[in-house]
């Protein structure tokens, strides 16, 4: 049995990423989403297995000030001014390092000096080092978005933890109009730069000069997100004819409890919603048993099924429990036990497969707004890794009860979740490592889903 290696120059997009290094700038004044845009980037590329960091320019920068006042970003205050230097230069040293030493592919300069002799600055650094240069302006004049911003940024950024909101905006408001004074957007004068100009939130977007295919993966994701509020729903179908029997695969009807929870699931919905109406569209597999735990869901909404939502796939051991697997294929059980996410099922797929099946699904969640998505544990726990930034070692193996409702909802410094419980008795399909249990009950240490 061969297992797929991941490799830095083929990695789980199937994409030969040869000696590619990119350094994705970001440009824009605070409160234009640059943080939020640049931690789902790396989000994103990680959980496609493409190295990549974020440099924070103000990570660094808070390590000599930690709660500056706005004074502290005015033009005309010198020692800011150095500070702020100091700060970039150290993060573009350690970027490059990490670049030289790790063999990082990726890296996400974010950073909020956006002057055309920064940009120059930066270029020739990356340059003289080999290193491309992608620059992503988000630019937005919609005061409605930037207060929102605002409101979002001052509840949950580390520069203003524990202070009074009313103040923090205030001086927020102030630290952006210093910055204001010597913001350069990306012009006419800049057509050398490889550069993706983002207006008003994706609303319009300019792209120039970019090189290859993995700047251009990076382009495509970008261009696709959008930063109003919203929340996605993640629930597993109700308990299956063969999740009582042990069975892996196949494509059984719901169990009595599976029913119970198919006509539970619209009221743990509506509890979700706290108050607040949400439309919401419904997403499923193409298998009966996601269809069936979906169909009690109000008429009026939207339901989509999805190929590319199906369990994954088994092969010749679908249909199978895991019992006779290990005893028919116990290489295969070992081999499984030893690298989860890279095994693949004879004839079936692997975790990594199921990444790159789901990758347009996450595209496709992105551009939405509300959705609710009754899927299988596998895919389940691949679609919440992605926005939980789970490790791909540990994904495979993170415990999802049947019969919970996982409502996450994505904010500028990383994703909510709430876990919503039918209370309706199902059978444990979780399965530790080496086991070949069946019906075992998760350990104290195994991470789930439901807390
Ligand atoms: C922004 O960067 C430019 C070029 O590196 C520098 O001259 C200027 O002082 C910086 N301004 C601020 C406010 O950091
Ligand atoms: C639960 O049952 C379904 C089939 O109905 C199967 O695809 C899935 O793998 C089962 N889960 C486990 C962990 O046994
Ligand atoms: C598993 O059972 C289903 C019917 O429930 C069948 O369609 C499928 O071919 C079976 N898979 C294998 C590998 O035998």
């Amino acid at each position: 049995m061969e297992l797929a290696r991941p490799s830095r120059k083929t990695n789980g997009v199937g994409v030969q990423v040869g000696d590619t290094q990119v350094c994705v700038v970001m440009v824009g004044l605070p409160a234009r989403g640059k943080s939020l845009i640049a931690q789902k980037a790396q989000r994103y590329l990680k959980w496609l297995s493409i190295d990549a960091r974020v440099f924070n320019v103000g990570n660094y920068r808070r390590k000599g000030a930690a709660q500056p006042t706005a004074d502290f970003f005015d033009v005309n205050n010198a020692e800011g001014e150095r500070v702020r230097r100091a700060a970039a230069e150290a993060a573009v040293n350690d970027m490059i390092k990490w670049f030289k030493h790790e063999h990082g592919i990726i890296a996400i300069l974010d950073a909020t000096n956006s002057t055309k002799s920064r940009r120059r600055w930066i270029k020739d650094r990356c340059d003289s080092e080999g290193i491309e240069t992608l620059f992503v302006e988000s630019k937005c004049d919609d005061e409605d978005l930037i207060m929102s911003n605002i409101l979002e940024v001052k509840t949950t950024s580390p520069d203003y933890k524990g202070q009074d909101p009313e103040k923090a905006a205030q001086d927020f408001r102030n630290r952006i109009r210093n910055y204001e004074k010597i913001y350069e957007t990306i012009d006419e004068s800049e057509q050398d730069l490889t550069y993706l100009k983002i207006m008003d939130v994706g609303k319009r977007c300019i792209i120039n000069a970019i090189q290859d295919y993995l700047q251009s993966r990076v382009v495509y994701y970008l261009m696709n997100l959008h930063i109003k509020r919203r929340s996605i729903w993640l629930s597993r179908h109700g308990e299956s004819m063969y999740n009582v029997t042990g069975q892996i695969g196949g494509d059984a009807d719901l169990s009595p409890r599976g029913e119970q929870y198919a006509s539970k699931l619209p009221e743990l919905v509506m509890q979700s919603f706290e108050g607040q109406e949400h439309p919401l569209t419904v997403w499923t597999s193409t298998l009966k048993r996601t269809i069936a735990t979906a169909r009690h869901l109000p008429k009026e909404w939207n339901q989509l099924q999805w190929k590319a939502l199906d369990e994954l796939d088994s092969g010749v051991c679908d249909n199978m429990t895991y019992a006779e697997i290990a005893e028919e294929y116990p290489e295969d059980f070992e081999a499984r036990d030893q690298d989860k996410y890279n095994y693949r099922y004879r004839g079936g797929e692997s975790y990594r497969d199921v990444v790159i099946r789901l990758e347009p699904i996450i595209m496709e969640l992105e551009r939405s707004e509300n959705i609710l998505i009754v899927t299988h544990q596998a895919i389940l726990r691949c679609i919440y890794a992605y926005f939980m930034k789970e490790d791909q070692e540990r994904s495979p193996w993170l415990n999802v009860p049947l019969h919970c409702l996982i409502k996450l909802t994505p904010r500028a410094y990383g994703t909510e979740k709430v876990v919503y419980k039918a209370n309706i008795d199902a059978v444990s399909t979780w399965r530790g490592k080496g086991s070949k249990a069946l019906h075992e009950d998760p350990t104290e240490e195994t991470e789930s889903l439901a807390k």
